[in-house]
């Protein structure tokens, strides 16, 4: 569903990203973990088209997005949760979902997500939706932040480090959400500097060091057992 070949990117003329391979097929969780720096942020802004990539390609659903602007990238199926979440502090939750609901796209994608599907997935956000950005508590941002990109009907989820600064019982809560999401068809890149949470749901982990791919590790194997990943990442401590 996404498949990203020879990406490379970068700022001012200077290279983040060095000629990255990475496919994550439909209904599935493809990890990406990294240290502060690797080229996480670089990596999904690229995919979404925030940033224009020096060479490579991006697919989505086996069409040619490289180099378009991010509202085309949304159109054809990419969401994006952005590190630190970026909702509105002085809009209401039910303003951000009334904002964000986008009518679903005429060809393929799964069931489209309505309002209703979005609150019937985080009830949590119903409860809140008279309550402003600022009045959230970090979950709930989190909740917030993802019901934005859903409420696109994407194929394609990116997921810019979804359990930052959250407590331990939350971040399960969100992996689990992300396996549900899969589960539903969704094709999800997830990014995190956390080796543990990246193991918790992914189906391909893949470790980024300073911008190249140094590991490539099956998800149910690390669950099995995950020395072979924390050996990944603490070759790329620093
Ligand atoms: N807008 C920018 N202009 C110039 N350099 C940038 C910009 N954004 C990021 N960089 C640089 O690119 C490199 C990769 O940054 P990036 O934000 O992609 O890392 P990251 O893996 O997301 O880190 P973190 O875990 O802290 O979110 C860093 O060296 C960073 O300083
Ligand atoms: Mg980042």
């Amino acid at each position: 569903m996404l498949r990203i070949s020879g990406l490379s990117a970068g700022y001012h003329g200077g290279t983040v990203l060095h000629d990255l391979d990475l496919d994550v097929p439909e209904g599935s969780v493809h990890a990406v973990v990294g240290h502060n720096g690797a080229g996480k942020t670089t990596l999904v802004h690229t995919v979404a088209g925030l940033l224009r990539p020096a060479t490579g390609t991006v697919e989505v659903a086996g069409r040619d997005v490289t180099g378009r602007p991010a509202h085309r990238i949304a159109r054809a199926g990419v969401g994006l949760v952005p590190q630190g979440r970026r909702v509105f502090a002085r809009l209401t939750v039910a303003e951000h979902i009334r904002l964000a609901h986008r009518p679903p796209r005429a060809a393929g994608g799964g069931r489209p997500w309505t309002p209703q599907r979005v609150l019937d997935l985080l009830p949590r956000l119903g409860e809140r939706s008279t309550h402003r950005g600022t009045d959230l508590s970090g979950g709930e941002q989190q909740m917030l932040a993802l019901a934005r990109a859903l409420l696109g009907s994407p194929r394609v989820l990116l997921l810019d480090e979804p359990t930052e600064g959250l407590a331990p019982v939350l971040v399960g809560q969100i992996l689990d959400l992300v396996g549900t999401l899969a589960g539903e068809g969704l094709a999800v890149l997830l990014v995190s500097p956390s080796p543990a949470s990246a193991a918790q749901c992914a189906d391909t982990v893949t470790v980024l060091t300073s911008g190249r791919v140094t590991a490539r590790l099956d998800g149910p194997a690390v669950r099995k057992d995950p020395a072979e990943l924390y050996e990944a990442m603490a070759l790329t401590a620093h």
